[in-house]
């Protein structure tokens, strides 16, 4: 089995539960203490081996692209200010030339579409998808890399799921589970959205799939699903009994920070864990009467 060597970042969606700040700033831009969301994605992709990363982005999303060049003029003036700390920030902005490649989604036609703008980049071979607006925090066991692991011994596809409450599951694709082996599920269907009461399992996909690419050729027919756009699970639904498919528990802790109290949540966690701004927060958490 071929290691996944690519990952597609869709990052071509309007943000429109981030307005008015999505007018100026792509929400994958937003920071979590002082990280764009972006930044968590792509430290989670290399540190699951990934090599090539596409972006699938849109028109206003240029502010990514200069995120990820050398910015010439702040590197000089760091410098000559000797402001080390600050240069050695950046490190992790400024990949090796040619292993970010930028592909362009000309219409919001939905997430299917966006994996698919990347067809002839990603070519024949498996590809990992994340949503840079889930962050899925698991400093010790990123959550790419737990799944990379997993498709070594099963391939097919893989996708990344958690449990959550019953009464949520109406907000997710949710599994409908075959046999289970731990962490491991294997899916027998995905249901987009079900209505209350009528899920399969309380197992929701999160953001992190790990797909073969024959589903290329399955979003290509450009069939529209929910709210007339082209959905990726419809697609996957399709590659299910086709090819194996399974999904892995992630066990780390996952905020939505496409949603505006899981932004807040995720700021208020990460921050909580880091030395510098920490104790400030937390002192201040104290003073609150929640
Ligand atoms: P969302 O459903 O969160 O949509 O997309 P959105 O446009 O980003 O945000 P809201 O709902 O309007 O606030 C989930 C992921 O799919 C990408 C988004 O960028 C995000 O990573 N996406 C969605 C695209 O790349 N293109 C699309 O046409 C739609």
């Amino acid at each position: 089995m071929q290691p996944v060597k690519t990952a597609v970042f869709p990052v071509g969606g309007q943000g429109t539960r981030f307005l008015p700040a999505t007018k100026a700033v792509p929400k994958e831009m937003l920071p979590v203490v002082d990280k764009p969301l972006l930044q968590y994605a792509v430290d989670e992709a290399l540190a699951a081996g990934i090599e090539r990363l596409v972006f699938v982005t849109a028109r206003g999303k240029s502010a990514l692209e200069d995120y990820f060049d050398i910015a010439r003029e702040l590197v000089d003036s760091l410098q000559r200010r000797g402001k080390t700390a600050e240069l050695a920030v950046l490190d992790d902005t400024q990949l090796e030339p040619g292993r970010i490649l930028y592909v362009r989604q000309q219409e919001p036609a939905g997430l299917g579409h966006a994996v698919w703008c990347a067809r002839h980049v990603v070519g024949r071979e498996a590809f990992a998808v994340l949503l840079p607006d889930e962050l899925l925090w698991s400093p010790a066991n990123p959550a790419l890399k737990e799944m990379c692991a997993a498709y070594d011994r099963l391939g097919g596809n893989i996708i990344s799921v958690l449990e959550v409450p019953e009464e949520h599951t109406h907000r997710y694709g949710i599994v409908s589970p075959g046999t289970v082996d731990g962490l491991i599920t294997e899916v027998k269907a995905l249901v987009e959205k079900p209505a209350q009461g009528t899920a399969p399992s309380r197992l929701a996909a999160i953001g992190r799939y790990i797909l073969q690419p024959e589903v290329m050729d399955v979003l290509a027919h450009g069939k529209r699903g929910a709210g007339g756009e082209i959905q990726l699970t419809d697609a996957m639904a399709e590659m299910i009994g086709v090819q194996p498919f399974h999904a892995l528990t992630f066990t780390g802790t996952r905020f939505d920070c496409g949603d505006k109290a899981g932004h807040v949540m995720a700021n208020v966690a990460l921050a909580l864990e880091r030395d510098d701004v920490g104790p400030a927060v937390r002192a201040w958490l104290k003073t609150q009467s929640l």
